[in-house]
């Protein structure tokens, strides 16, 4: 019985043998032909020209990588979408002062007032910060960090130490430095050398602000859950500073190459290009690390004085890598070049979308590979994002306008200087959340909640101003800046 259940036929045996050897075939067919797929994958270039450090024009590196420079080329064209992807081969995008004029009186006092317009295109960085009216007022040497390919000129200031030649950056004159800059033949846009090593094309981060600055992030306490390497760093005996061309990840590089120039900053004459992430990356902790900085006068911390109101002002720029960390998407692992670089399929190989642009003009590639909804459905859940996140910003513009019109009155009254304290210390802190929401590039998507929480802390401290301007004669009876602590924790305490 046992052995009649256990037992092969002759022919059963060879069917099995025959079904193994084909079977055998078809897989090892298969394996070849993924390898052969996968090294066309990994190589889908040949090294026609050699490319070095100082290769800054993109189209020698083109010659190498025709793919992606034809994309990055496009990056001239002209695009639009409701809130974002401006201007292109139009003279010069709309202005955002005319648009939203209270943006304008914000602004009054400071060179934004005169010329603030709307991003276009990675190839008119350079152009456009020589063309702006901006430059009427005298602008630093520290403005080419983000604008240009700008490492060779950091090394000869720096005599081969670009570290060096950075910290010394800020002290020349934009005009000369510019200058300079086109004399070296390095008159570029962001080029491929800003982003990749030539040797290897490893993804890699070149610029003197960002080092310096993720360094201060992990060096800080500052949560930072979706930067796992920032934390195992910490963890770490720190024998080095973190440096994120040794210690980050891929999907983190997919990021901080960005993090270059896409961030709040400081960008004058009195001290370095600073990027402010000692106390951590909300708009909260980066307040805190403006109102600890005292420059070497021993003045505190701010960026222009209100023309009308006379307040210290903390302006803030375009802190996308900011908001983008507050987010979902961020903390599910999900980079900046997901959705403004994603992969296009060029046969076997996959190549990366070197036109950055608005996602929504892409949303097949950027979003669909994770979202499995239709686009209408997609594009209509941005826009309820971002038409809600507008709609508070116009809120939030109009209470400072109130807080600003009650000011004017107040010194009308005869209000003094001293009377008014509080009130220009709320418009401080009513105008920072305003312009970090109102400068962040992607009308709230890159973190929705983060934004709206912002925004309402803005119209709250503005509404406080108001009433302490209307009270001025009463001046000491409005308590400072009520916070949202102060009203309690709804958690109980253990
Ligand atoms: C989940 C996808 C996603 C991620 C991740 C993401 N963004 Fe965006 N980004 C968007 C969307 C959507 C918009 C809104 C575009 C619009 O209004 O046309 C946007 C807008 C922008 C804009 C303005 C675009 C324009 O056309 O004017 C910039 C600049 C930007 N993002 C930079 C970044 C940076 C830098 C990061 C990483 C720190 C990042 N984004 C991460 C989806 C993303
Ligand atoms: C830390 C990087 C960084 C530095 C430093 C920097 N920029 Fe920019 N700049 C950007 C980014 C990113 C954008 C695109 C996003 C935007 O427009 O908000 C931009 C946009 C601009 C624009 C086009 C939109 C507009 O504002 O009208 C001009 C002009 C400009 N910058 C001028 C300057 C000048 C002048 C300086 C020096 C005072 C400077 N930038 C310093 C990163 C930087
Ligand atoms: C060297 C600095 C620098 C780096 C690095 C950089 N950007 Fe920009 N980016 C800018 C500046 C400056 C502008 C505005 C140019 C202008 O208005 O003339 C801009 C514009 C944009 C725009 C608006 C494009 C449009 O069509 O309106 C997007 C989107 C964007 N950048 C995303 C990114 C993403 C994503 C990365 C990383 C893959 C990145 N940038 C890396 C400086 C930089
Ligand atoms: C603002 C940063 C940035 C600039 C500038 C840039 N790249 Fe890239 N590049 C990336 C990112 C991000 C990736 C994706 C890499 C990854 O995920 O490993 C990439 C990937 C690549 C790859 C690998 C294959 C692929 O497409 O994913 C090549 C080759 C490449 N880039 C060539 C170039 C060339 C050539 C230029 C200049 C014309 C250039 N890059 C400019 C950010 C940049
Ligand atoms: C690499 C994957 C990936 C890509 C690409 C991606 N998303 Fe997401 N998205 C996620 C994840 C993960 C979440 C978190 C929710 C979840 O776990 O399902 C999310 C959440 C969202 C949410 C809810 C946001 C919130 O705050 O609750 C929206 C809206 C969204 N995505 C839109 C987009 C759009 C628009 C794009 C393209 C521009 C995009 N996503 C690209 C993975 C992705």
């Amino acid at each position: 019985m046992k052995r009649h259940q256990c037992g092969w036929s002759t022919t059963g045996v060879l069917a099995v043998i025959v079904i193994v050897a084909i079977a055998t075939a078809a897989v090892t067919a298969l394996l070849v032909n993924v390898l052969e797929r996968k090294n066309e994958a990994k190589q889908p270039f040949l090294r026609l020209v050699e490319v070095t450090e100082d290769t800054t024009d993109p189209a020698e590196w083109g010659i190498n990588f025709p793919n992606q420079y034809d994309s990055y080329l496009r990056t001239a064209e002209s695009t639009r979408t409701r809130f974002g992807g401006h201007g292109g081969s139009e003279a010069l995008p709309e202005q955002k002062i005319e648009r939203d004029p209270w943006l304008k009186r914000m602004f009054l006092g400071y060179a934004f007032s005169i010329d603030y317009r709307d991003r276009r295109g990675h190839a008119y960085m350079l152009v456009d910060q020589e063309e702006t009216a901006r430059q009427t007022k005298p602008q630093t040497g520290s403005c080419l960090h983000c604008h240009a390919s700008i490492m060779p000129l950091y090394r000869k200031l720096g005599d081969g130490d670009a570290m060096a030649g950075f910290e010394k950056s800020y002290q020349y004159s934009y005009k000369d430095l510019n200058a300079e800059l086109h004399d070296m033949g390095h008159g570029h846009a962001v080029s491929c050398v800003d982003c990749h090593d030539p040797d290897t094309m490893a993804l890699r981060v070149t610029r003197p602000g960002f080092i310096y600055g993720i360094q201060a992030l992990a060096e800080g306490e500052a949560e930072v859950p979706h930067l796992p390497t920032v934390q195992k760093w910490r963890e770490s005996n720190r024998a080095a500073p973190y440096d994120p061309n040794i210690d980050a990840n891929r999907t983190e590089m997919r990021s901080f190459v960005c993090a270059q120039c896409h961030v709040e900053y400081y960008c004058a004459n009195k001290m370095p290009l600073t990027f402010p992430w000692g106390d951590g990356l909300t708009a909260d902790n980066v307040e805190k690390f403006w109102n600890d900085t005292t420059f070497d006068d021993g003045q505190r911390f701010f960026d222009y004085k209100h023309a009308e109101s006379g307040a210290e002002i903390l302006k803030a720029q375009h802190p996308e890598f900011e908001l983008w960390s507050q987010g979902i998407h961020a903390r599910s692992g999900v980079a900046c070049a997901d959705c403004h670089m994603p992969y296009q399929r060029e046969g076997a190989s996959k190549a990366s979308d070197h036109w950055v642009r608005s996602p929504l003009l892409n949303v097949n590639r950027a979003c669909q590979t994770c979202h499995r909804v239709s686009e209408d459905e997609i594009l209509s859940r941005v826009d309820a994002i971002q038409q809600r996140n507008f709609d508070l910003l116009q809120r939030g513009g109009a209470a400072l306008m109130d807080l600003l019109d009650a000011v004017q009155k107040a010194k009308e009254e005869g209000a003094t200087a001293e009377q008014l304290t509080q009130a220009l210390e709320l418009q401080r802190k009513a105008q920072w959340r305003l312009d970090f929401i109102a400068a962040e590039n992607s009308m709230g998507f890159h973190a929705p909640q983060e934004a709206a929480r912002v925004l309402g802390e803005a119209a709250d401290y503005a509404r406080q101003g108001q009433v302490a301007a209307l009270l001025w004669r009463e001046s000491g009876a409005v308590p400072v800046a009520r916070h949202a602590e102060e009203a309690g924790s709804p958690v109980a305490d253990d």
